[in-house]
């Protein structure tokens, strides 16, 4: 048991108690933010004359050699330790002795931890925000690659209007933006260095925070030490921001799955990301879509995880938040997984664009067309509605589409017709002629296309860079 505290106590710690409290084993994963949150105060120290320039290089060398010797796997991170904090301080008194001692002067773990959590998780959120965007740019392969990709657009699962695969993409296409933009707000709002705010009440050494901040690459320094302890409205952001992922993750999923059914066929998954069955020889089944969706919850969980634990806490550092990590590191790798395999999955599918305009012609699609025809030739609306749903009855009953009815069976049902109503209800005009902003028509869509282009371009990493 190496612990930072024992002073005012006469009993060794239970094990079990010991064991329950350490957060070693999982908080060892920000062992390079710790260390460079440990660099930035020595430094800050130093310039305020709190320590030495000699005291400063030895702990800074030290901390370094820690470092690689941990990076190399020279220096093992052991449970015998609480945290990683001890650990540090531990290995950096044993290497350079009393300078090492000077470390944590003007520091509590509470503003230590708050920093390395803050550190750790904005690296995250830019590569998170990285991931989406190589997403965002095998979308814009594919729809620039299918403005003319003729397939249905359902609504209730039922087939409704024709659109394009670039449309349907596209709507993909959004939502991944506004999850970079989220990612990029969050960003913004937490690039505070909480560091000097000590146990609670700040410290009355004097230091310089914003120095410290601004070493780290923070915008400047939180401004309540309380909370700056005490915040994690940061994580629960991005705990918040990476759900919206997954629930995106989760919906296109599902149409993959959909989409690749024997019913469906319209996508092919590439066998490097489709797997078999034990028993059934036929089988190549989307595993990977599957799993992303299942994973969403585990994610969802971490959220309402973090934020019942916070709901509770008096001001300020409680030991409950040192519950703000297992899930939450989870919640992160489990996304950046999901997002790198569904790019890598969407990049290597075959879209089969003769089975999505095969389905889009029978299910009667262009039928909102055909009432738009009649509208367009005087017909009230309501009336048109009318008309064509006794011309779709009448479709079924012959097993036949809008335009493989003769003009005469047409006119039959309503004189109106005439022999533009065939160019009038083609699935490309259907498609084509939508030209609303946002519509799936080609020439709104290119429009689309090329605007996001741009916003790609202007958006690369968040962050310092
Ligand atoms: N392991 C703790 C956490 O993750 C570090 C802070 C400990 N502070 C304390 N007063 N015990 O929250």
């Amino acid at each position: 048991m190496a612990q930072l505290w024992g002073g005012r106590f006469t009993k060794e710690t239970d094990q079990l108690v010991y064991n329950f409290n350490a957060s070693i084993s999982f908080d060892k994963k920000f062992y390079k933010q710790d260390m460079q949150g440990s660099m930035a105060h020595v430094k800050m120290l130093a310039k305020q004359g709190i320590l030495s320039p000699k005291e400063r290089d030895m702990i800074l060398d030290g901390i370094q050699g820690i470092l690689e010797d941990v990076e190399s796997g020279k220096l093992k991170i052991t449970d015998e330790y609480e945290d990683i904090h001890s650990f540090v301080e531990a290995n950096l008194i044993e290497r350079i002795g009393a300078p090492g001692k000077k470390l944590h002067t003007g520091r509590s773990r509470n503003d230590q931890v708050a920093l390395d959590m803050k550190l750790y998780t904005r690296d995250e959120v830019c590569e998170t925000d990285c991931l989406v965007r190589e997403l965002l740019l095998v979308l814009q392969r594919l729809m620039e690659e299918n403005t003319q990709t003729v397939m249905p657009g359902f609504t209730h699962l039922q087939k409704a209007q024709p659109i394009t695969l670039a449309h349907h993409l596209g709507a993909y296409f959004e939502m991944f933006k506004r999850d970079r933009d989220r990612l990029s707000d969050l960003y913004d709002r937490m690039n505070y260095c909480p560091l000097g705010a000590g146990a609670l009440a700040g410290t009355t050494y004097p230091l310089d925070r914003e120095y410290t901040a601004e070493l780290l690459g923070f915008q400047g320094a939180t401004l309540n030490s309380m909370d700056s302890v005490s915040d994690r409205d940061y994580l629960i952001e991005f705990l918040s921001a990476l759900s919206t992922i997954m629930m995106h993750l989760s919906r296109f999923s599902e149409e993959v799955i959909i989409w690749n059914t024997n019913e469906y066929q319209f996508v092919e998954i590439d066998d490097a990301y489709s797997t078999g069955s034990s028993i059934m020889p036929q089988k190549k089944n989307p595993d990977i879509a599957e799993l992303v969706r299942g994973k969403t919850g585990r994610v969802y969980g971490a959220l309402i995880s973090l934020l019942t634990t916070m709901k509770g806490l008096p001001l300020a550092y409680n030991k409950d938040m040192q519950e703000d990590k297992e899930m939450t590191f989870d919640a992160i790798d489990t996304v950046k997984g999901c997002l790198a395999l569904f790019t890598g999955m969407l990049d290597t599918m075959k879209f089969n664009q003769a089975a999505m305009e095969a389905s889009a012609r029978h299910g009667f699609t262009n039928a909102t067309d055909a009432a738009d025809y009649l509208v367009n030739h005087g017909m009230p609306f309501r009336d048109a509605h009318g008309v064509i749903g006794r011309l779709v009855l009448y479709c079924i009953e012959q097993k036949k589409a809008i335009e493989e009815l003769t003009l005469e069976e047409l006119k039959k049902i309503s004189p109106v017709f005439e022999e533009d109503i065939y160019e009038a209800v083609k699935l490309e005009t259907c498609v084509n002629k939508r030209l609303t902003l946002g519509g799936p028509g080609r020439e709104a869509m290119e429009k689309v296309i090329a605007q996001n282009k741009r916003w790609l371009a202007e958006h690369g990493k968040i962050g310092r860079e």
